[in-house]
């Protein structure tokens, strides 16, 4: 993998920047000029959270792929400030992150010390298949336009050397060997709970308003049936197929969530509250898979799981 990460590396200016631009109606191009500004910035999110990984592992080669993963989404990141920039065609006005990214961003870096190493892992697994399978693509086929084909091709290429190690740092974070590196560490003080408590209600009390405007109301603007927005929740809920993933925290967590969401004497009460927590609208905290679906995944492993999401990436239908 590390060999794979070294030979993967490339340049912005390896992708042909004069190639004949799309033209967009001029709503669409406030709109995608601000997905682009927004994308740059969660690209630095995922860099954040590989940086942290990096910062904790205690394997010498996990530590260099993840500082080639930091810098993947540097690169991501100015790939997309630059893709906002060619779609700035008639300079309708300024842009700059929307103010409920800005809000959260501060609050997120901050939780980052807080987060055990699995939390941080569980959160890039959600983001990379949301950018990744879901929103990327769907901004790719929507603008239609040579160069930004190009430059997805090549983030693409990147991402499923990240998707390769997120679930398999998945797999890890479910192992009897975790468990013991867990059990080993020393408790935190009630002082380290209250300041990581403070952190974690700071993220949730802006991630919500937060990912509605960076995913949900663009996904929904560029993939109004929502298919590939689904099919990122889908892949998310097949993880806790995997008994030792379905035992950890974080997904127990989730399923408890989902379980007062469906349950119709909760879900008055709760239901909102589920959406709040999660930070995402109802419709995809219902069970997105089918049974055949879920016992398939059951039967892989996180290898052939990560192959599979990825494939949904690039051979699932338009
Ligand atoms: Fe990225
Ligand atoms: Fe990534």
């Amino acid at each position: 993998m590390l060999a794979r990460c070294i030979e993967g590396q490339w340049r912005l200016d390896d992708v042909d920047w004069s190639q004949p631009k799309a033209t967009l109606p001029a709503q669409s191009e406030r709109e995608i000029v601000q997905y682009f500004t927004d994308m740059a910035q969660i690209e630095r999110f995922a860099g954040a959270l590989f940086e942290e990984q990096r910062r904790r592992t205690r394997d010498p080669v996990l530590a260099k792929i993840f500082a080639t993963f930091v810098a993947d989404e540097e690169r991501h990141a100015r790939a997309a400030e630059r893709l906002a920039e060619r779609f700035d065609q008639r300079q309708l006005r300024a842009y700059a992150p929307s103010p409920s990214l800005l809000r959260f961003k501060p609050r997120f870096l901050r939780v980052l010390a807080h987060l055990s190493e699995e939390i941080a892992n569980a959160y890039i697994v959600a983001g990379e298949l949301l950018l990744d399978i879901a929103l990327l693509r769907s901004i790719d086929d929507y603008v239609d336009d040579p160069v930004c084909h190009d430059v997805m091709k090549l983030i693409n290429r990147d991402e499923s050397r990240h998707v390769a190690v997120d679930y398999h740092m998945v797999d890890y974070y479910s192992s009897p060997e975790w468990q013991r590196e867990l059990a080993k560490r020393p408790a935190r003080s009630p002082r380290e709970h209250a300041s990581a408590a403070l952190a974690f209600a700071g993220v949730l009390a802006t991630a919500r308003p937060f990912i509605v405007d960076v995913f949900i109301e663009p996904m929904t603007r560029v993939d109004p049936t929502r298919r590939r927005m689904r099919e990122a929740f889908k892949r998310m809920q097949l993880l806790g197929a995997k008994p030792g993933v379905a035992a950890r925290p974080f997904s127990r967590f989730l399923r408890a969530l989902r379980f007062l969401y469906r349950t119709r004497a909760t879900h008055a009460v709760f239901g909102r509250l589920a959406e709040r927590i999660v930070g995402v609208p109802g419709e995809y905290l219902r069970d997105l898979y089918t049974a055949e679906e879920w016992d398939r995944a059951a039967g892989m492993t996180l290898d052939q799981l990560a192959d599979d999401a990825l494939a949904a990436k690039y051979d699932g239908p338009a």
